[in-house]
């Protein structure tokens, strides 16, 4: 049995090379559900399982990066069915968890990606997918709400209004994009706090949700562009 309370929190100077054995040792490299026979057949991610025991090493902050989303599910098959949609852009993408989205982006020509996400687990998570499927994207610890838009022309959300407080502070950044001229597509399965007034439909697919068992897919996750 594996000995997990001396695990917990590793922060401190060597923390991101602990968080990253961590990872590797718990996790599973395997292929996000929805992809298979898309031009994202081959991504994989480091995916959390029933013995993987997280809610012990991550502490309090919910592990989200550990699972790909509903909404980046349905981001990444319509970057695979359309990269012209992220091809030649520098992309940013916004609550990045694993960094399904971001390395999807790169994997569909995107000339350079950075994903950022408040916690640092998901930022050393993206950080080892990307090595993982051989992509040069840049992870970066932050918080949406102080994010720079400088040299960005494409913003890229995947299921980051799952609560009312961050939905609101993610709709200022997008209006604030949209409004510089920098395209933003959100990638959702139509949670409450969705703002859809802001949001123009642009094609939806059936998408496994977290939890799902595996080969079905509950949710209708919507590809949208912010208006
Ligand atoms: C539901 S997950 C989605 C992950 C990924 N985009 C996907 O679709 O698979 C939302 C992510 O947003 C991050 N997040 C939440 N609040 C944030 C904030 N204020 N700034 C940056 N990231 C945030 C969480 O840590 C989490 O990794």
């Amino acid at each position: 049995m594996r000995e997990a309370t001396s695990l917990l929190l590793p922060d401190g100077p060597d923390g991101e090379a602990r968080r990253a054995a961590l990872i590797r040792d718990r996790l599973t490299l395997q292929p996000p559900p929805g992809l298979a026979g898309t031009g994202l057949c081959d991504l994989k991610l480091y995916r959390a399982g029933p013995s993987s025991g997280l809610s012990k090493l991550v502490g309090s902050v919910a592990p989200y990066w550990a699972h790909p989303w509903a909404g980046g599910l349905a981001l990444a098959r319509y970057m695979a069915e359309r990269p012209d949609a992220v091809a030649g852009r520098h992309v940013l993408d916004l609550g990045t968890g694993g960094g399904l989205v971001a390395i999807a982006a790169a994997l569909m020509g995107a000339a350079s990606v950075t994903g950022i996400d408040i916690d640092a687990w998901a930022i050393s998570a993206a950080r080892l997918n990307a090595d993982a499927n051989g992509v040069g994207a840049r992870f970066l610890q932050g918080d949406v709400a102080d994010v720079a838009l400088a040299g960005v022309d494409m913003i890229l959300v995947g299921d980051l209004f799952y609560d009312k407080d961050l939905a609101d502070t993610v709709s200022v950044v997008l209006a604030s994009a949209v409004s510089r001229g920098i395209p933003v597509l959100v990638g959702d399965p139509g949670r409450k706090p969705l703002p859809r007034v802001h949001l123009l439909d642009v094609v939806e697919y059936p998408v496994a949700d977290v939890g799902d068992p595996p080969g079905t897919a509950s949710a209708t996750g919507r590809v949208s562009r912010w208006v």
